[in-house]
């Protein structure tokens, strides 16, 4: 519970609005001019992708995640790549200017020019970016520390960062301003977390991982000047975040291709095709209850892929504990990774090792169809381009010419009970099919 004093009273008359003056709008056409924005290029294309193109002049985007995740690191390599072009100015609430400095050396920054203060009052900060001649982009590390000192409540309530957020977006969109606003995503209710805000952002870009992994991902959920769903991927080194171009590359690079229980899913990031390693592990359950645990997928989704293999395919998986892992630590979203899953779940099961040339993607249907997904080109482009020889891959109804790409041979399915014999032929799979055919 959190108390959050009443400000402004509610109008009570008749009328819903009081007597105020008022002036009829304008309205104007559609088709009137309207000039592009100009995009601040941070020349960090990870990053600069994942915005949809740079940041806006005028624009708020909203950094969440955990803490000790990176941010202000990704933030304080971001502001020191513009400031070879823009004027910028990074805020720390957290780290004293010492502190800032020190992060900065140790990341090659020390000569960056970028202006540097350590302060939490709003009004201080808003009459910085108002000044003549003030910074083009800004940073505020975070937005939890910071208050309005007409606010009663304590910095990290929800009144604060929202007042907070709001005057700094205002004087933004006056001067033209990228504004950066780093959030950190809290699990106790006492500080407001970045959700709070993310009506009142441009863009919202969560950076994620899992803190025993090397690898960052920014992910776009929201963007008014771009698409979402893009990521970029880094990788936390000893002198900072390095940018990570080819992440398929990086995904499998641990990849043992002869082992079972694993496949691998062309997948679709944003914009982008990833190819990631699906691992499971298929073993009897001790107890009596079947655990299932999945890391970097959804746990609804996989009950579905075993309900489905168990109902439509007579593989009997259902007492068996189940574990799931996507490789390397991305979550993936995307429904096309069920075939994969369902694949590597039948060659856990199996004991037969899943070709290793071969990549898989498809969506599975209550009914155990397997249908068709988006850009099947792209996804084989890019298993082709890392030395996939092999696909398999839903039978759609999009022409066959648009499926072929050089080097990639092609297995159509178009039922799941077609992928069990592909390397589901040992017994432990097999017999169970019959047995309960004879029941
Ligand atoms: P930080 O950017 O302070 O996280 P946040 O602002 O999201 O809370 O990053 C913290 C972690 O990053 C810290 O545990 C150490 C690691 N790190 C590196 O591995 N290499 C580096 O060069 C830097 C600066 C940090
Ligand atoms: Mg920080």
């Amino acid at each position: 519970m959190v108390e959050e004093a009443a400000t402004a009273s509610v109008p009570t008359s008749a009328g819903g609005l009081g007597r105020g003056k008022s002036r009829a709008l304008e309205f104007v056409a559609l088709s009137g001019s309207a000039e592009g924005l100009p995009r601040r290029l941070s020349g960090i294309s990870e990053f600069d992708r994942t915005t949809g193109g740079g940041l806006v002049p005028g624009g708020c985007t909203l950094i969440g995640g955990d803490p000790g995740i990176g941010k202000s690191t990704l933030v304080l390599q971001l502001v020191g790549r513009l400031s070879a072009t823009f004027r910028t100015a990074y805020v720390s609430g957290e780290e004293s200017v010492d502190q800032v400095r020190l992060r900065a050396h140790r990341l090659g920054l020390a000569n960056a020019a970028v202006e540097l203060a350590a302060a939490t009052e709003v009004r201080d900060i808003a009459a910085a970016m108002d000044a003549p001649n003030g910074p083009q982009v800004v940073v505020i590390d975070s937005i939890q520390t910071m208050f309005v000192d007409t606010l009663d409540s304590a910095p990290g309530t929800v009144a604060q960062v929202r007042a907070s957020a709001q005057v700094l977006i205002k004087i933004a969109k006056r001067r033209g301003i990228s504004l950066l606003l780093v959030g950190h995503v809290t699990k106790e209710g006492l500080i407001a977390g970045p959700r709070v805000l993310e009506h009142m952002v441009d863009t919202v870009l969560y950076f994620e991982g899992e803190r025993g992994h090397q690898f960052r991902i920014l992910r776009s959920v929201k963007n008014r000047f771009g698409p979402t769903d893009e990521i970029g991927v880094f990788d936390m080194t000893g002198e900072g975040l390095a940018e990570v171009s080819n992440p398929s590359e990086l995904f499998l690079a641990e990849r043992r291709g002869d082992v079972s229980g694993t496949a691998v899913f062309a997948g679709i990031e944003g914009t982008r095709p990833v190819l990631v390693e699906i691992q499971a592990l298929v073993g009897p359950a001790a107890l009596g209850t079947a655990r299932r645990a999945v890391v970097g997928w959804d746990s609804a989704r996989l009950a579905m892929v075993l309900a489905v293999l168990e109902a439509r395919c007579g593989v009997s998986i259902g007492s068996h504990d189940v574990y799931l892992n996507i490789a390397g630590g991305l979550r993936i979203n995307e429904p096309a990774a069920d075939l994969a899953v369902a694949a590597a779940l039948i060659s856990a099961l199996s004991g037969e090792a899943v070709p290793p040339e071969a990549v898989i993607f498809g969506e599975i249907g209550l009914a155990g169809e397997v249908r068709s997904v988006g850009q099947s080109e792209s996804r084989l482009k890019e298993a082709a381009k890392l030395g996939f020889t092999r696909a398999i891959i839903p039978s759609g109804r999009q022409g066959a010419g648009r499926r072929n790409v050089q080097g990639v041979a092609i297995t159509e399915i178009d039922h799941l009970s077609k992928l069990v014999p592909l390397f589901g032929s040992d017994k432990s799979v097999q017999p169970l099919r019959a047995a309960k055919r004879n029941v």
